[in-house]
């Protein structure tokens, strides 16, 4: 499917984008070895959850997905049982890296495999402490999937990430509940923490002081009912487009997770007109409702300890800074190298082929605003946040931009054209087949 996007000048409406990727992969795992039922509202449809639990239903744990919740029969944690066939994790870097961390303590035989762009992503990150712990893990050259494991209980080990990276310390979280006795991690900058506020929630034992975390083996848990937050990450897409054309746009009950909101936290540094409202706790994370209006904020500078907090927002980021007057900077973020795609690369060629003047450097960005940007023909290459950032410029470039191979979007965000549609008016976005 082919998306074709024309200008659109104004935006409003209060609208709530979906359950949180992230955390619904985490809940999903955490229910499986939990002791009887978990029961998630808000669940996110990305595909990539549904890589994450059809990998689980094919290692004998029963999931219905109900209209209101998903139900998960939790087994235990031991109560995994040999999947005969080999485990497809799609497109989702989550569900293998996670996986892969959980199927090392168990006691059977399990291969790993994706799809062309997952099989080309780094696995190294997670199979060399999980060998350290003793797991026997074999892989493509240079780490790459199909992995094959053959779990077995583990030695605790400690251990500093060399890597910024929350699927690598939610891997040796999972791990370390398999192991003989602590496991230590140390994070390098602090990473998204829903699988420690998980731990919490579901009373695993752990402990976290600054930036280690202290795992112990496991002790059955019994299953939990959880509410997910909207994902903030979804939502980036609409807080970009409501700076630039909205009168007014309230983002309903969205996770503010504080390592997840650098996006807010720069953009209102820099001026942008970004108002959180009804802030309360939900289950174990933090809610807001976040309301945009349409503002100039000053060009930004993205490096350090930021970019973690807002690495999947960096594309959508891009788009906004072509509009700023002034050079912004994005540094620090050569992970982006290594997600569903060369992102820095390829957020760069399309925005550049829609006349924006961005420069690429091996850790990041340069973009020179404002730029007026034209329709074109663009490439999604198969990344969910590549298209949806393209089609948001699309809506701010002159004439027709046309995103190629756009069925990526549901990836992580299913009811990403739904919204757009709504808030901007069908005419303005049209699918072609
Ligand atoms: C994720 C962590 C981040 C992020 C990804 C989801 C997670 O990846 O980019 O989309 O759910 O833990 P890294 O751990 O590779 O930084």
């Amino acid at each position: 499917m082919n998306l074709c996007i024309k200008r659109c000048n104004r935006i409003t409406g209060e609208f709530s984008v979906g359950g949180d990727k992230s955390i619904t992969h985490r809940c999903l795992i955490l229910g499986a070895i939990a002791d009887g039922e978990t029961k998630i509202y808000n669940f996110s449809h990305a595909e990539d959850c549904f890589s994450t639990l059809k990998c689980l239903k094919s290692m004998g744990i029963e999931i219905y997905v109900g209209k209101e919740c998903v139900s998960i029969k939790g087994k235990g944690v031991s109560g995994l049982k040999e999947p005969e066939d080999v485990l497809n994790c799609g497109n989702s870097g989550t569900t293998m890296r996670l996986l892969t961390g959980l199927l090392a303590g168990q006691e059977f035989y399990s291969v790993l495999t994706g799809d062309d762009s997952l099989r080309r992503r780094p696995m190294k990150r997670v199979i060399a402490p999980l060998r350290m712990m003793g797991a026997e893990i074999r892989s493509r050259k240079n780490s790459l999937a199909p992995l094959s494991i053959t779990g077995k209980k583990l030695k605790a080990i400690e251990y500093k990430l060399p890597v910024a990276s929350a699927q690598v310390k939610s891997a040796l979280m999972l791990a370390g509940l398999y192991a003989d006795s602590e496991t230590i991690i140390e994070e390098p900058i602090f990473t998204r923490d829903h699988t420690e506020r998980l731990f919490d929630f579901f009373n695993i034992k752990f402990i976290k002081k600054e930036n280690k975390i202290i795992v112990y083996p496991a002790k059955n848990f019994p299953g939990r009912v959880v509410q997910i937050p909207n994902d903030i990450s979804s939502a980036a897409f609409f807080i970009v487009l409501g700076i630039l054309v909205a009168e007014k746009i309230v983002i309903k009950e969205t996770g503010v997770n504080q390592l997840r909101c650098g996006i807010i936290e720069v953009l209102k540094e820099n001026g942008a007109d970004i108002t959180l409202t009804d802030i309360k706790q939900s289950f174990n994370e933090p809610i807001a409702d976040i309301i945009v209006k349409k503002s100039e904020p000053s060009p930004f500078t993205i490096s350090g300890s930021l970019v973690p907090r807002l690495i999947d927002e960096i594309p959508i980021l891009v788009v906004l800074a072509t509009q700023l007057k002034g050079r912004s900077v994005i540094r620090n973020a050569e992970e982006l190298r290594v997600k569903e795609t060369d992102r820095i690369k390829a957020i760069c060629n399309e925005l550049n082929k829609l006349g924006a003047d961005i420069e690429e450097i091996d850790d990041g960005l340069i973009i020179n605003g404002p730029a007026k940007l034209k329709g074109a023909v663009c490439e999604s290459y198969n990344d969910h946040r590549i298209a949806m950032a393209l089609a948001i410029a699309g809506l701010i470039a002159e004439g027709e931009t046309v995103i190629k191979n756009a069925d990526c979007i549901n990836i992580s965000f299913p009811e990403f054209i739904n919204i757009l549609s709504e808030v901007c008016g069908e005419e303005y976005i049209q699918r072609k087949y």
